[in-house]
């Protein structure tokens, strides 16, 4: 078989037969089937898509081509987590714990920055020493031990994702269902969680404009999960402004932190609290998602999900003084305030604008070989429908390049729109699939 003929048959519209997905999803993470080729077929494959049938054998074929792990040792319902991408989302940093102090073990594979979109994994590389590179005992052990563990594509559990997952984030080739399904579905299925939340984002910051595709790439993720015997559920939730207020990797560590210890924004918190309360009832720990919502609150209130946190950092080795003291974790040389020259309310911000504004800053790659800047980011000091006064201040830019300030400071007022009150109010969750 040639890589040539799979990308034709693609380009030309053609169905790919399981031994053409197998052939190189195998191939390329063996490093016999250049980037170019691959490239070049991701593209095929974002203009001409995929059937259910190829976004399965692709999600198996990712799935086999690293090893699996098992975690029936661990005791107790094992829930999972995952978000299609947005902006300012954080949320597994400060769920995880939750979750996890609530007594329900929590196992997670992450990912890396995609698009215009942030990784936990970089996020949780604030933290000084933090290793996010597990092997499977040390992953099993700490579910184990202490509820929780959160680890990257290492230990060769789905390394076909881990380089087509890069490969999609500088080439422009994200946004297609199947895509985006099977990355998702192969590390969850891969890591032998018993059920599964799925953050399905809908709106400009989100992969998925619009309602109805979110609805079809939730569908489609959770048909993949069930058909392998997994509790599958997916919340479709609103990503036309970041969550919370923080975006940049070391500020929204920052924030997940504040809101472990109550001082939270209220968007994000809920969207942790919606999550959460599903999770504990696949769990079996609530029988109701009134009474999760309880024993949530009540694990941030008593101070139970911060110290989660903390043991969490600690078996995965980081420093906990940079979560005690967050103002150890990486700073920006400069912040400057992005003002208002009007009043009124804010009418919207496009959420993918905003993440691009973090790009440029350096909060995420441009190439498969860019270094991250860990200190460099926005915080909002407004969210959609606040109001506004003149020289009130709509975000702080945090960066280390006076010049791309100078840039992002410009596109933030152009982004953030101010005007009328907006009729309809917003909303957190669309739906549930
Ligand atoms: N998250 C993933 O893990 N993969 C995607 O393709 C999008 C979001």
């Amino acid at each position: 078989m040639r890589m040539y003929d799979v990308i034709k048959k693609k380009r030309d519209g053609g169905e790919l037969s399981m031994r053409e997905i197998n052939f190189f999803v195998e191939n390329y993470t063996n490093g016999n089937i250049p980037d170019y080729q691959v490239a070049s077929l991701l593209m095929a494959i974002y203009f001409n898509k995929m059937n259910k049938r190829e976004t399965l054998d692709l999600t198996k074929a990712m799935i086999n081509s690293g090893e699996t792990v098992d975690l029936s040792n661990i005791k107790g319902i094992k829930v999972d987590k995952h978000s299609t991408g947005g902006v300012g989302d954080k949320t597994t940093i400060a769920l995880g714990p939750m979750v996890a102090a609530c007594g329900v073990p929590f196992v997670k594979m992450s990912g890396r920055g995609l698009g215009h979109t942030g990784g936990t994994l970089d996020k949780l590389e604030s933290i000084k020493d933090f290793k996010v590179e597990l092997s499977r005992e040390e992953f099993v052990k700490n579910a184990n031990d202490i509820n929780i563990a959160i680890c990257s594509q290492t230990a060769n559990i789905t390394p076909a994702d881990k380089k087509l997952y890069s490969l999609r984030d500088v080439t422009a080739t994200v946004e297609n269902i199947s895509l985006i399904a099977g990355s998702i579905m192969s590390k969850k299925l891969a890591i032998g969680s018993d059920a599964i939340v799925l953050d399905v984002k809908v709106g400009s910051g989100a992969f998925m404009k619009d309602l109805d595709h979110a609805l079809l790439l939730a569908e489609e993720m959770v048909d993949i999960g069930t058909g392998f015997g997994r509790e599958t559920v997916a919340l479709v939730t609103n990503m036309d402004e970041p969550l919370g207020y923080a975006v940049g990797n070391s500020l929204e560590v920052k924030e997940a932190i504040d809101t472990l210890q109550g001082n939270g924004p209220k968007d994000f918190y809920e969207l942790c609290l919606a999550i959460g309360s599903k999770l504990l009832v696949l769990a079996k720990k609530c029988s109701n998602e009134v009474e999760a919502r309880e024993m949530l609150m009540k694990v941030v209130n008593s101070g139970k999900a911060y110290a989660k946190l903390l043991e969490l950092v600690r078996y995965q080795y980081g420093d906990t003084n940079y979560i005690e003291n967050p103002q150890l974790l990486p700073k920006a040389n400069y912040v400057v305030e992005v003002k208002s020259d009007v009043y009124g309310y804010i009418k919207s911000m496009n959420a993918e604008s905003i993440g691009k504004c973090a790009l440029i800053l350096g909060a995420g790659r441009e190439t498969k070989e860019s270094q991250i800047d860990l200190s460099a980011g926005i915080v909002l000091n407004k969210k959609v429908d606040d109001r506004v006064e003149k020289g009130d201040v709509l975000a702080y830019v945090h960066g280390n390049d006076m010049k791309k300030i100078e840039e992002v400071e410009k596109n933030i007022r152009s982004i953030i729109q101010i005007g009328e009150k907006n009729d309809e109010n917003k909303k957190l969750v669309y739906g549930e699939v």
